[in-house]
């Protein structure tokens, strides 16, 4: 089965079992952002941005209508400045992965880099422009918890050895789809060394890194970047609403010469986003004093008790049955556990039916490795603790059964 049709098995398990509990999809809760005032953001903006406020309805510029807005708020939130010609707002972060890989990728010889288990739209950009992933196997490279940067510059060497030009190497450092994993700082430093040094870009896909609930947030790679190497991809999916379809891609500092730019991508592909979508953000930001910190502070006291609950849950109800917690994660979305059989397609479904529960297979997010067929995702953000806690509940009785039988 391949990924698409992986996607479509969950998707129609969803719809078929549809009182089933879903630990399935990572998406944010409706209930923190359905009742806002959609409008009332356009109107803001409109107020604020005369100028711009007659493009909302017509084709708007490839680039983005709100980079003004966004450069704002990566200095308050992300605490890095930006040109503003640097930022192209997109369509999401999954349209942004795909402009990088259209500039950065062009020959046969040329491969992006990714470390699976990862986010799987990555293959999909790269199997729709048919260009070339290559991916190596987080369990071979992690040590203590983080990227060995030893073990990976090995990987890299041998993949430059087979005559192959690493142009890409697609990380999400911060609480990450699907391991819930976070890269440390020394890390994120080393792997730019290693940018510079192998001549690779690297490309940031960070939409998570707002949900940090123990802790400080750590620099986005981008930030601690002084050599240019680093495209940082930003969304608006999680920490507002999926529904808008904005994300924003910031190209690294330094001046490419001649070359064309993301935007001119951008306009092949797509035009331009939304502007309507644009302005929603463009309005919340201008009410916000350019911040999401007060929003995210509110809703990951939410999400934050979710994943207690979780983790509670589990310790209580799955480590009896020998589910054991892989790291367990401080912020994020997800939470991976190590199931004592394999998690495959029968028993995702078999528990949807028979259990009212739903999973996601951690191997649904490989290309090649076979290590992590024992391993599931489980989603925190959709369901409230009292959901969670009865959605344990039920995969006990799933894994209770199905350790009966393997
Ligand atoms: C790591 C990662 N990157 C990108 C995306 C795509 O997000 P967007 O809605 O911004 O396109 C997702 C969605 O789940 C994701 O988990």
């Amino acid at each position: 089965m391949n990924q698409t049709n992986v996607m479509q098995f969950l998707n129609e398990v969803s719809a078929k079992y549809p009182q089933a509990i879903s630990f399935a999809a990572g998406q944010p809760s409706p209930e923190f952002y359905q009742n806002e005032s959609w409008a009332n953001f356009i109107k803001v903006y409109e107020d604020a941005s005369p100028l711009s406020s007659s493009l909302l309805y017509r084709y708007a510029s490839s680039s983005g209508l709100i980079n003004h807005e966004i450069a704002q708020f990566l200095r308050n939130d992300e605490g890095f400045s930006v040109a503003e010609q640097n930022i192209t707002l997109t369509n999401g972060s999954q349209e942004a992965i795909n402009l990088v890989v259209m500039k950065e990728v062009r020959n046969d010889n040329e491969c992006v880099v990714a470390i699976e288990p990862f986010y799987i739209g990555v293959k999909e950009v790269l199997e729709g422009q048919q260009k070339r992933l290559v991916t190596l196997d987080f369990a071979k490279l992690c040590q203590g918890g983080d990227l060995s940067c030893e073990a990976f510059e090995q990987a890299l060497q041998e993949i430059q050895s087979q005559g192959i030009s690493i142009k890409l190497v697609y990380i999400n450092p911060d609480f990450n789809n699907p391991l819930g994993f976070c890269m440390s700082e020394s890390t994120r430093q080393s792997l730019i060394k290693l940018a510079v040094k192998y001549h690779f870009k690297i490309l940031e896909d960070n939409p998570y890194s707002h949900f940090c609930y123990q802790g400080k947030r750590l620099p986005s790679i981008y930030a601690l970047d002084n050599q240019g190497v680093t495209y940082h991809l930003g969304s608006f999916s999680k920490i507002f609403c999926p529904g808008l379809r904005v994300g924003y891609l910031v190209e690294p500092a330094t001046k490419d010469h001649g070359e064309r730019r993301i935007s001119d991508y951008k306009s092949a592909t797509s035009i331009n986003t939304c502007a309507l979508a644009q302005a929603v953000i463009g309005g919340f930001l201008i009410q916000n004093d350019y911040s999401f910190k007060a929003r995210m502070a509110e809703i990951n006291q939410h999400y934050g008790a979710r994943k207690v609950a979780l983790v509670e849950a589990v310790k209580q109800s799955l480590s009896p049955l020998g589910v054991k917690l892989y790291e367990e994660v401080s912020g994020g979305f997800f939470q991976t556990l190590e199931l004592p059989f394999e998690a495959d397609f029968e028993w995702v479904e078999k528990s949807a039916a028979q259990y009212g529960v739903i999973v996601m297979p951690v191997s649904f997010f490989c290309v090649n490795s076979t290590k992590w067929k024992r391993f599931v995702r489980l989603s925190f953000s959709y369901a409230d603790e009292t959901t969670i806690k009865e959605g344990i509940s039920r995969l006990a009785k799933s894994i209770e059964s199905q350790c009966s039988i393997v």
